[in-house]
């Protein structure tokens, strides 16, 4: 027998779960401080109420014979129709007509991301922005693809853009960034739609955040932008949009255009789900129903809006201290400059040490996340301004 020794050119641990060591035990030697997290992208906002009633509902369906559930209707890879026209209604509201079929529901975005890569052959190059969400990398390096790398820089407002002399089959972007919170106008994605059809390129897009924006010039999806139903797959959570990371519920758009060397890769996706995946929860399934139905966007809102201004005191504190940085406006992360020239890991070390607050170092995202680090806009708001204290005490001297 021989291992997948591609795993051998990963490293360690994957970048949370260093983060979260670390934090474990620094806070074993010092029990008896406090330690804020403002690292991993968690969310502290219990669910909202139609979420929940609609859950209760479900459970209740399940304890009696006439209204229980088993597996999830297969017609449409276990998710139910009350869902899928949710998603649907969703995208018709940004202006996108969606089939049904078109529609996967999953247990979240990083899930999909990783498992969409069985469409694809080892041999295809893969291109991902740097710096980025770790998965796309480690997926790839687990298949043993080629990786080709867009730097997103100072430059280029972590924002990188199409070069048409590099050569790549298969294209990452995440907008609004993780972690740069930098976030593509409909303009700029027009260009990545133009790279991927001349290429005969497919773009996965990660919308995971896509519900922080505000700005009307930005995309909410790629299916915004002609031409890319015929060259993207777009992967959605209600993790970050309604708080279902203890819950897990994702959905992955793979359009009935998306046609490459005569195969439907809609019609791949729905045999390998059919296959590998035995679908998402009845409780879940129908507490996500609620999400986008005209109450529940409202109640969501809220909990987006206590996170915007989580996000507005972390900028408001490093503006007090002259820190530069991006992101906090159409996207929950801040990605800072690490001050006095120290390094991403030095940084996180020196904060965790001496304020007792944990972000994520940004070389963890890439190379040119090197000397950067980000935070969350995710922890409650007592923490955040807590936190955002004992910065200012810190890094004031
Ligand atoms: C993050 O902190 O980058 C995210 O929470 C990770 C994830 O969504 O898996």
């Amino acid at each position: 027998m021989k291992i997948n020794s591609n795993f051998l050119n990963l490293k360690d641990s994957y970048l949370f779960a260093t983060v979260g060591r670390k934090t474990t035990a620094y806070k074993a030697a010092h029990p008896e401080k406090k330690v804020i997290r403002l690292s991993i992208g968690d969310v502290t906002r219990p669910l909202a109420p139609v979420v929940i009633e609609a859950m209760h509902k479900a459970v209740d369906d399940m304890s009696r014979k006439e209204t229980f559930k088993g597996y999830g209707p297969d017609q449409y890879c276990y998710g139910y129709e009350a869902l899928i026209d949710s998603i649907k209604g969703s995208y018709a509201r940004k202006g996108i007509s969606l089939e049904s079929g078109e529609v996967f529901v999953s247990d979240g975005a990083k899930s999909d991301l990783g498992n969409i890569l069985d469409l694809f052959a080892p041999e295809n190059t893969v291109l991902v922005p740097d710096p980025v969400y770790p998965v796309y990398v480690d997926t790839n390096v687990m298949a043993g693809r080629k990786i080709l790398y867009a730097d997103a820089n100072l430059a280029n407002g972590f924002l990188p853009m199409p070069d048409f002399s590099v050569d790549a089959d298969i294209v990452y972007l995440c907008s609004p960034n993780n972690p740069t919170g930098a976030a593509y106008t409909k303009e700029q994605l027009k260009e990545w739609v133009k790279y991927a059809r001349e290429k005969d390129a497919v773009l996965l897009y990660d919308a995971a955040y896509e519900y922080f924006i505000t700005d009307p010039a930005l995309a909410r999806s790629i299916y915004q932008i002609e031409g890319a139903k015929e060259c993207a797959i777009e992967f959605c959570s209600y993790s970050k949009t309604a708080g279902f990371t203890g819950v897990r519920c994702g959905y992955t758009i793979v359009p009935m255009a998306l046609v490459r060397e005569g195969t439907s890769l809609n019609k791949l996706w729905a045999r390998r789900q059919s296959t590998k995946f035995n679908g998402v929860s009845y409780i879940t399934q129908m507490g996500a129903a609620a999400v986008f139905t005209e109450e529940g966007e409202k109640q969501i809102s809220e909990n987006l809006g206590y996170y915007r201004e989580n996000a507005k005191i972390i900028a408001t504190c490093l503006d007090e201290l002259g820190i530069f940085y991006t992101g906090g406006k159409n996207s929950p992360y801040i990605w800072l400059k690490c001050p006095n020239g120290m390094d991403s890991w030095q940084f996180f070390d020196y904060l965790l040490e001496n304020a007792n607050v944990v972000g994520t170092p940004g070389s963890g995202f890439g190379k040119n996340g090197e000397g950067f680090f980000r935070l969350t806009a995710f922890g409650t708001k007592e923490d955040t301004l807590e936190a955002c204290s004992r910065l200012k005490t810190l890094l004031k001297k």
